[in-house]
């Protein structure tokens, strides 16, 4: 279980987290939903050691992780795929995929894990030798993701994974988090503002707004509460 208690973060001045605490179980989908500027990806940077977290604690396996450095967070099995992609334009898609466990000082990836990201981005392995900024803004995505799953990690904390991606390909990609999760017994947190989908796949949903949890529950408490419902659903009728 990765566990998140009284956390608070923020930037200069401005403190965006205010005394956020869940939990995540491993083996599970955990989403977290909120409008824009809530807080979401602040959330995932302290958890990753992207940013320094000013009071709480966040627990993995027994271990602290907060006060630790992102490359140790990594080696603690916690792998962070970023908003906005942040892959390195000039390195090879390769030299890219390498990035992800050389920061950790983590062995070169397993046979079997690069195997399991070709399968699953074929389009990531065809373009090894190119510069990653060569890359088309979807395919640049999948690289990320590849980067963080070459660290064969427990966790993904995964921020909209699907953002400018084409309609099928989103659903191509929440397919390959739900593969994760359910084939692969990775731990997710999920970031996503394809509502309806992040819900339909996780198994608790939490919702942040301005900096604060302001929901949390399992799917079916969270597709029947109507603050869900109008917020982030369109209100109408009952979610599928
Ligand atoms: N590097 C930064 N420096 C200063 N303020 C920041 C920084 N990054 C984010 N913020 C502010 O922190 C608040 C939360 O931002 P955050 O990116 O966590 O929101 P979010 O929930 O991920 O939103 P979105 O859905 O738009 O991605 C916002 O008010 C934002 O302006
Ligand atoms: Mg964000």
């Amino acid at each position: 279980m990765l566990r998140i208690e009284g956390l608070e973060a923020g930037y200069g001045r401005a403190q965006v987290l205010h005394d956020v605490s869940l939990e995540v179980p491993m083996g599970a989908l955990t989403t977290v939903l909120g409008p824009n500027g809530a807080g979401k990806s602040t959330l995932l940077r302290a958890i990753s050691g992207a940013i320094k977290v000013r009071a709480g604690r966040i627990e993995f396996k027994g271990a602290q992780l907060n006060g630790l450095q992102p490359h140790e967070i990594v080696r603690h099995g916690v792998a962070h795929v970023p908003e906005g992609r942040q892959i390195f334009p000039d390195l090879t898609v390769q030299e890219n995929l390498r990035l992800g466990t050389i920061a950790a000082k983590l062995p070169s990836s397993r046979p079997e894990v690069e195997a399991f990201i070709y399968d699953t981005f074929p389009r990531v392995k065809e373009r090894l030798h190119q510069p990653a900024g060569t890359m088309s803004g979807g395919e640049q995505q999948m690289l990320a993701f590849s980067r963080a799953l070459m660290a064969d990690p427990q966790v993904l904390l995964l921020d909209e994974p699907s953002m400018g991606l084409a309609p099928i390909l989103v659903e191509q990609m929440l397919e390959v988090v739900r593969k994760l999760v359910k084939e692969r017994n990775l731990t997710v947190l999920l970031v996503e503002q394809n509502t309806r989908l992040a819900m339909n796949l996780a198994d608790s949903v939490y919702v942040l707004e301005n900096g604060a949890i302001a929901f949390s529950g399992s799917r079916e408490q969270a597709q029947a509460s109507s603050v869900i419902q109008d917020l982030y659903l369109g209100g109408s009728g009952h979610a599928q």
